[in-house]
């Protein structure tokens, strides 16, 4: 398309948006906020705070203990379904429960198990770092017997999927990924990596934690056999909402969980004093889980699926590729680099920035008097301008940009410290 450099044509693009109406689905906190953070944290579906009231109300206020028959565990599994739609799954092959730390855990460590010849684990340098420590804690759980190799990327944006699969040898047990990265946004090919892997006899557990509600995701298709992921970013499940995990059926009876809790067990509720692990996909299960977090992702996750992820998709590479449109005309004079795969096939929903000043920059576009938009910053100079299809619009992302150009030709950033907060 043929971008152009006003607010008239921004709006035009929005007035043309089939997925505008969505955006009075989110809670809206401030006329003058714009939020660029969904790739951190989604915005608040109203259609949730209304579920939410209704479980502490009655779920829990009223109807206490019995809710777990009547509401708590059919919404465990409709959320099941509903995560399991958005990732071309089997509602059999799909769990939600936990972090993607320790759905990670669990679902690595049971892979070592199922592949014991083979020593050697594969990441790199783009994932996500709580991938890499679980990976380092498995393996001393494993008693230090394997080997982790991280491919390293040599220009901090993207590694061909050439090089991994390269990388693989028939030493190879695992091969751990981020599908989308959680830095420059850069975009793994599933298919072709599960495909040339499985030639080599390696699993791959994919962690679609940035890709989940902002790519289109056929796991069955692609014949994948592992995945976990988050629901608190582009699937608007909120601080914390329950991860999930993926286990192609046809591997689900040869791996144990690692960690044996009584929801894991086959029948939880007959308190046998020795283990019995389940069956199905619900081995995965530890203890008790979160209802309130999990039920707000039931009406969250609606919205996606009302959406259509084909469609969302559809947006988030029209916006990406006029932020890079807007970026390059109108802030290339001001030693700013932008940290994302130029090619949308080749990137997720969110547009990495870099800049020395990254973190003061980030800093006068979220606190500055007026207008405040939120993106966020990851070390050392990454401002991340995350683009929700559901909620953002071409206009927002017109006046951000103007915005940053105005900080820089002002050097409004020389009025903020350096100092970080906790969450960046
Ligand atoms: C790609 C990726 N993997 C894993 C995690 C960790 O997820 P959790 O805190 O649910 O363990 C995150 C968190 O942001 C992430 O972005």
């Amino acid at each position: 398309m043929n971008f152009e450099n006003n607010l008239e044509f921004a709006k035009s693009l929005d007035a043309k948006d089939e997925l505008k109406k969505f955006k009075n689905e989110f809670f809206n906190p401030a006329e003058n906020l714009i939020y660029l953070d969904g790739n951190s944290l989604g915005k608040l579906p109203l259609r949730t705070k209304e579920l939410l009231k209704k479980v502490i109300d009655e779920e829990w206020g009223s109807r206490l203990i019995r809710s777990w028959n009547e509401n708590w565990l059919p919404r465990q599994k409709s959320v099941r379904e509903r995560i399991a739609k958005i990732i071309g799954a089997d509602l059999s092959e799909v769990n939600v429960c936990d972090s993607v730390s320790i759905n990670l855990f669990k679902l690595s460590s049971a892979v070592l198990q199922l592949n014991s010849d083979c020593k050697e684990i594969i990441t790199d340098s783009l994932n996500f770092p709580s991938d890499i420590y679980i990976l380092e804690s498995v393996i001393n759980n494993f008693g230090n017997k394997h080997e982790l190799r991280i491919i390293e990327s040599k220009d901090e944006i993207q590694i061909s999927s050439e090089e991994i699969i390269n990388s693989c040898s028939k030493k190879t047990a695992l091969v751990v990924l981020s599908h989308v990265v959680f830095k420059s946004a850069y975009k793994y090919d599933i298919p072709l990596i599960t495909k040339e892997l499985k030639k080599k006899g390696a699993y791959v557990i994919w962690d679609l934690s940035h890709s989940v509600g902002s790519v289109p995701i056929k796991l069955d298709e692609w014949n994948c056999d592992f995945a976990v992921g988050c629901t608190y970013k582009y699937l608007n499940g909120g601080p914390g909402s329950p991860a999930f995990l993926y286990v192609n059926k046809n591997l689900i009876k040869d791996l144990q969980n690692p960690i044996w809790g009584w929801f894991g067990a086959d029948n939880p509720f007959n308190f046998d004093l020795s283990f019995t692990e389940s069956s199905s996909i619900e081995k995965f299960n530890v203890g008790t889980q979160p209802i309130i977090s999990l039920s707000a992702l039931e009406s969250s996750l609606q919205i996606t699926i009302d959406a259509g992820m084909e469609n969302i998709r559809e947006k988030n590479i029209l916006m990406t590729e006029y932020l890079i449109f807007l970026i390059k005309e109108n802030l290339s004079e001001y030693h700013i680099e932008i940290g994302t795969p130029l090619n949308s096939k080749e990137r997720g929903s969110h547009i990495t920035l870099k800049h020395k000043e990254g973190y003061r920059i980030c800093k006068a576009l979220i606190e500055s008097k007026g207008l405040k938009i939120i993106p966020d910053f990851r070390k050392p100079d990454n401002i991340r301008f995350g683009l929700n299809s559901l909620y953002n619009s071409f206009e927002e992302i017109f006046i951000a940009v103007k915005r940053i150009k105005e900080i820089l030709d002002m050097n409004e950033f020389e009025n903020f410290d350096l100092e970080f907060d906790a969450v960046t």
